[in-house]
């Protein structure tokens, strides 16, 4: 497989980072992951915008004429070069600090990021987006810039590796009593007839697909209500899914082991589910 590594594309195991990286000393970067379609990157533009605003919040600087819009023709040539061109795959992105001799405060400024991509196969765990999953709910110990998307994801580690030994796939973070996200997902549930999600704030990721669904509902005129759900009414939700660029729709049907709603995926889960898929593979070969 062939990867790009600050300025060269190379076979995996020849792509060597230093080990005074940032990254790998701090967690001190930032990354993406966007969804391909036939070889064309899904929702790339709010990725780039993402990617962007994460650097600038961390001050992080890439050289001049080569911002996060110019990785899109990288990653659009490893998804040619490995094969990837046809079908559902993904496009990982990570610009660190770059590598210096370690100090708590920033390196000199003439330090270059390190910049790396690579791109895999995807395809979803057989039979889970019909049936539904199963998710539990964790003590949020993230820190207060979750808006940032960056690569120190020990909580979010933590927070899966419980999910998975709990028989589940995704652990949902409670904080100050409500509901906020998953640990790689966004967070939706229906009550009452209202869609309901956190308001966008430095306590989430602003997702991507979280984006898309919110539009879809607007479009399908789904009542929205940006409001967060309170752990009292989880016991009284009609329906519960999660969002992300590897995960879509996914409907959760149980919390902690609770049924949500009637312990099926419900009716408006699956009406967003599907019109994202729609616009997944609407968009096939095309990078917006
Ligand atoms: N995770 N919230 C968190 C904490 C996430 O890590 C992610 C994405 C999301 C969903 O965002 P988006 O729709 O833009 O993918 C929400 C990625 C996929 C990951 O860490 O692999």
């Amino acid at each position: 497989m062939i990867v790009y590594l600050n300025g060269e594309y190379v076979a995996r195991e020849k792509a060597l980072i230093s080990v005074e990286d940032r990254a790998f000393l701090f967690g001190d970067g930032v990354y993406e992951v966007i969804r391909a379609v036939d070889g064309g990157l899904f929702a790339a533009g709010p990725h780039v915008t993402r990617m962007t605003e994460g650097l600038a919040s961390l001050g992080i600087v890439l050289p001049e004429g080569e911002g996060v819009a110019e990785l899109l023709g990288i990653a659009a040539r490893l998804l040619r070069e490995n094969g990837r061109d046809q079908g559902d795959a993904t496009v990982y992105l990570q610009v660190t600090r770059g590598s210096a001799r370690r100090t708590h405060y920033f390196p000199p400024a003439d330090t270059p990021p390190t910049v790396y991509l690579s791109s895999a196969t995807f395809t979803h765990p057989e039979g889970l987006h019909e049936e539904g999953a199963k998710a539990i709910t964790v003590p949020d110990i993230r820190w207060a810039r979750c808006n940032i998307k960056t690569v120190n994801l020990l909580p979010n580690v933590l927070a899966k590796q419980r999910a998975v030994e709990a028989g589940a796939t995704e652990a949902l973070f409670i904080r100050d009593g409500v509901l906020l996200e998953g640990s790689s997902t966004n967070a939706f549930a229906v009550i009452d007839g209202t869609l309901r999600t956190y308001p966008d704030s430095n306590y989430i990721l602003p997702g991507i697909t979280r984006n898309i669904i919110l539009e879809i509902a607007e479009t399908l005129a789904i009542p929205v209500r940006l409001s967060p759900v309170l752990v009292e009414e989880m016991h009284r939700l009609d329906e519960l899914f999660i969002t992300g660029t590897t995960t879509d729709v996914l409907p959760i049907v149980t919390v902690d082991g609770r049924p949500v709603g009637s312990g099926r995926p419900g009716p408006l889960t699956r009406r967003l589910q599907e019109a994202l898929q729609q616009r997944l593979t609407g968009s096939a070969g095309l990078s917006d």
